[in-house]
């Protein structure tokens, strides 16, 4: 049976399991820390969204605001299970809590080769940004998260 509910720490385990197999998402253990996550879900409290099937993880949607847009990160549904409304259902759900903290927008970047995951958001809603650069800074080390 589906389920679609608030991610919690609990979670994690299962989570990362699922993240690590998922393909097209950048993400690293040694980011997506259980203590980085911790502290993400609870400066968000139940924003973020996961999608179970019979208790496996089989979607996620890691989703936040910093007080002026809403953001989203790890947006992923099993191979196997694509195509069933799942994403929609966990962004549906997510977008809820931002509008209800008062948020008006939400972005998240998208890899330029990840040509698929492009027609999925601009098909949902979210527009590609013409003219927009992405600038990153790395100013580790860092404290607690990173364990
Ligand atoms: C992108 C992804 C999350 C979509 O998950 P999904 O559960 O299959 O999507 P849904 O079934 O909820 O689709 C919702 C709507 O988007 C459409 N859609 C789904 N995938 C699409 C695609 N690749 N291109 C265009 N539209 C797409 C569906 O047809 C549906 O449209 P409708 O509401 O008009 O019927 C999934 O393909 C995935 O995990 N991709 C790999 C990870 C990834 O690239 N994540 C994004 C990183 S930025």
């Amino acid at each position: 049976m589906l389920e679609i509910r608030a991610m919690t720490i609990d979670d994690y385990d299962e989570v990362l399991r699922f993240w690590i197999e998922a393909k097209d998402l950048d993400v690293s253990p040694a980011f997506d820390t259980r203590n980085r996550t911790a502290a993400y879900l609870a400066r968000n409290p139940g924003l973020s969204t996961v999608a179970l099937d019979d208790g496996r993880v089989v979607g996620t949607v890691l989703c936040g605001h910093d007080g002026r847009r809403g953001s989203l990160y790890n947006v992923a549904v099993a191979e196997d299970h694509r195509r069933r409304g799942i994403a929609r259902k966990m962004l549906d759900r997510s977008m809820a809590g931002l509008k209800e903290a008062g948020l008006t927008s939400a972005f998240l970047m998208v890899y330029a080769a990840n040509l698929e995951a492009a027609a999925f958001w601009e098909h949902n809603g979210f527009a590609p940004v013409s003219g927009v650069n992405y600038h990153f800074s790395y100013f580790g080390p860092v404290g607690p998260a990173s364990s």
